[in-house]
């Protein structure tokens, strides 16, 4: 009789525990999911700059594009929703993109994770976090590095890729990648 009453009671006690938590987790679902959607919109969007652009001018008139529009984009897609939605790295082309503390802390843990043989297409991190006494929501995804991205973050740039980068960034770090590294990270920061 008593073994059956402390069963109980961990019964109520474990079904109790989720219940008070399950608003934030459907809170939290949302905005992975809305994160998440954010993103394969950016991705795509970009693709569809990028593209063509080489396609009819070259990465030296592509590097224009990726100058150009890639804020832009990020900043309609923050206007068009409740986040604010841009993109990082470790090695960054742009000091705009220069990662914070959380940021720096997740691309270091993507790269740690890649190493341990996880598969960077599949790998995400979401995370409520405490800043300035606020709770805020963060997402991050990383970006692999392709074929076509090694035109302009390459080991071997064209001389005249090179010439254009080093005259629009000359703090320029993101060169030297190759297919397959994490390139940099998506990152979303829920504002309101
Ligand atoms: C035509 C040249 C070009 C190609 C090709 C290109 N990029 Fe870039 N990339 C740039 C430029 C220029 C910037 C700086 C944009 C800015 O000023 O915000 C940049 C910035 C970035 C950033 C933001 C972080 C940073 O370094 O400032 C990421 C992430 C990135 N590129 C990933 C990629 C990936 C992934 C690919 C392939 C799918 C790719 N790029 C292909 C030129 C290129």
């Amino acid at each position: 009789m008593k073994r059956f009453s402390v069963n109980a009671l961990l019964l109520c006690t474990l079904t109790a525990l989720p219940l008070h938590s399950n608003a934030e987790t459907v809170m939290a679902d949302k905005a992975l999911h809305e994160a998440r959607s954010l993103v394969k919109t950016y991705g795509s969007n970009l693709k569809a700059a990028l593209k063509p652009a080489i396609k009819n001018g070259g990465p030296v008139n592509a590097i224009n594009v990726c100058n150009l529009e890639a804020r832009p984009i990020a900043d309609t897609l923050s206007a068009k929703s409740d986040w604010k939605v841009s993109r990082t790295s470790l090695k960054v082309r742009n000091a705009d993109n220069t990662p914070d503390q959380w940021e720096l802390m997740t691309l270091l843990q993507f790269e740690q994770r890649k190493a341990a043989g996880e598969d960077v297409k599949t790998m995400e991190h979401s995370e409520l976090i405490t800043q300035n006494g606020q709770s805020v929501y963060r997402y991050m995804k990383p970006i692999p590095t392709a074929g076509l991205c090694l035109k302009c973050h390459g080991t071997e740039l064209g001389n005249e890729v090179s010439a254009k980068l080093d005259e629009l960034y000359p703090y320029d770090q993101a060169v030297g990648f190759s297919e397959g590294d994490i390139r940099g990270a998506f990152s979303l920061k829920k504002i309101k």
